[in-house]
């Protein structure tokens, strides 16, 4: 009999739920039904460690009320907003993320996004799907090109960086703000710009890579949409409350932005309905990490930290 227990909050990658199993009683959620705040507590009542994910709120109560057998909380994904991180520290839980795993995958589907917004992927889909295509015509669903374009790219972290990577590969010149310029070799030739303000007049197109928090709530709202180019392109692959729905929908309304790109909604998977009504949104139900190789890496991921944590070791990705 395996010395731990983990409990997984919801179903992972088989191979992933097979390794936990191998080397710990693995306490699994097999119908992926979310769990409430008192189920995760009422499971983890036996378990030395959780595995949990971006939908499930580990409140400072939660966090109060884990048994003391817990030492652990590997959450499976690199955003942190949905942890207490000073109620773990109070408590003594260690709790880890999964950075770098999931950064090419993220940052694909941020591409993905600036390509389907650019190129009216949505409108290309529904004439097709519904049967209202007629035919081909020079003037048909014509869109943006990439190439030759600025893109502004707010929070040039890894999956920031790894984006402006991509979209240089098609042509476009990459600008940025974070809180600090990077080393030239992070930069890569990206040109960087002290403040948001400054970045948003030159971003034809704009991708947003921040973080969720406190300061960055509503991050682009409507006087700074006002400060793009009439007919910027906008993606968020990141979180979405950094964007102000009502003003983002208002401008895509009016012309100000041209088209969006989201993977990220507030108060998801509600997503506000201005977006679904209108014909120059590329939307995904936040599937930026989703391949197979990724979700593997990140329970494997998850996993390491359990595993250097019930051994006594340091965790690799600790943040609390
Ligand atoms: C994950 C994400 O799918 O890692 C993150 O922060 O937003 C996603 O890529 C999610 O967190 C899984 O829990």
């Amino acid at each position: 009999m395996p010395d731990h227990a983990v409990l997984f909050t919801r179903r992972l990658p088989d191979a992933v739920e097979r390794r936990a199993a191998r080397d710990y009683r693995l306490i699994a959620n097999p119908d992926d039904r979310p769990l409430t705040a008192d189920e995760i507590v009422s499971r983890s009542q036996e378990a030395d460690a959780i595995v949990c994910c971006v939908a499930d709120k580990m409140t400072a109560v939660v966090f109060s009320r884990l048994p003391p057998r817990v030492r652990i909380v590997a959450s499976f994904g690199v955003g942190t907003e949905h942890l207490d991180l000073a109620a773990a520290k109070a408590r003594g839980v260690v709790v880890t993320n999964t950075p770098e795993v999931l950064t090419d995958a993220t940052a694909e589907v941020a591409l993905l996004l600036l390509l389907g917004a650019a190129r009216r992927a949505f409108e290309g889909q529904d004439m097709l799907r519904s049967g209202r295509w007629t035919g081909w015509t020079p003037t048909q669903l014509m869109g943006h090109q990439l190439s030759g374009k600025r893109l502004g790219v707010v929070g040039m972290g890894r999956i920031g960086q790894a984006m402006a990577r991509r979209a240089r590969g098609f042509g476009v010149e990459i600008h940025y703000t974070d809180q600090a310029r990077l080393p030239p070799e992070k930069e890569e030739g990206a040109i960087f710009h002290p403040t948001i303000e400054e970045l948003l007049p030159l971003s034809q197109l704009l991708s947003l890579h921040a973080p969720s928090t406190p300061e960055t709530r509503h991050l682009l709202d409507a006087r700074r949409l006002a400060l793009l180019p009439r007919g910027a392109i906008v993606v968020n692959s990141a979180r979405g409350d950094l964007v102000d729905d009502e003003a983002l929908i208002a401008a895509l309304r009016s012309g100000q932005v041209g088209a969006a790109g989201l993977d990220v909604f507030q108060g998801e998977p509600a997503v506000h309905p201005g977006y679904r009504t209108l014909e120059n949104t590329f939307l995904l139900p936040h599937m930026g990490s989703a391949t197979i190789e990724t979700r593997e890496a990140m329970g494997f991921r998850a996993l390491d930290n359990v595993d250097a944590v019930l051994a006594g070791r340091a965790a690799r990705d600790r943040v609390a």
